[in-house]
């Protein structure tokens, strides 16, 4: 391993087993449902997204969100921006928010308050990491991967600085 390299945290084999369990479990609790549409949290969840929509055995739609925080360091400052909204309207939809990781809840809250108001006909979340011991918001999770510790992740679509995001594994760097 290269010095500065990431370090792993999750390797590929357990991810995957994981993103299956939860397909599994997402695909069990809308059958009835008629179909799903998952929206994407842009850009940290497109590998999570393209792992977990091939496993779903319900009928789905895919629509995408892009966010930034105001702030572009890597710690999360709390302010959320809107960079791309969905082309879906969801009104009367069964919606299924797919993020690559929850930190202090702030993206999660905004993106619940921005689309409950559309009226969707389910709005549930689906996340595949967790930092448990930094969240300061109320939001539910329906679908959670890992609790991880506190440390800055990258890989499996998670970044730092714009870098690591295609590593198979989810892995710690050293941000100081
Ligand atoms: P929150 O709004 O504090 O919950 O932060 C959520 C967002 O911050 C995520 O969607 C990620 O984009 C980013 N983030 C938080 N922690 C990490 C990390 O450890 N690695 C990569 N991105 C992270
Ligand atoms: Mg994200």
């Amino acid at each position: 391993m290269r010095p500065g390299e990431p370090e792993v945290l999750i390797p590929e084999e357990e991810i995957l087993r994981r993103v299956g369990e939860l397909a599994r479990q997402v695909s069990a609790d809308y059958e009835a449902a008629g179909e799903l549409l998952l929206v994407g949290v842009l850009r940290g969840c497109f590998i999570f997204l393209a792992d977990l929509s091939r496993l779903l055995a319900i009928p789905r739609r895919i629509d995408f969100m892009a966010l930034a925080a105001y702030d572009q360091e890597a710690a999360s400052s709390g302010a959320v921006r809107l960079i791309m909204d969905l082309r879906t309207n969801i009104e009367g939809k069964h919606v299924l928010i797919v993020e690559d990781i929850v930190d202090t809840g702030n993206t999660l809250e905004y993106l619940m308050n921005l689309l409950l108001p559309r009226r969707p006909a389910s709005l549930k979340t689906c996340v595949l990491l967790r930092k448990k011991e930094r969240l300061e918001k109320d939001v539910r999770i329906d679908y959670l991967g890992f609790d991880i510790p506190d440390l800055w992740v990258v890989g499996y679509g998670l970044d730092h600085m714009d870098r690591h995001r295609a590593l198979p594994f989810i892995g710690v760097v050293k941000t100081d």
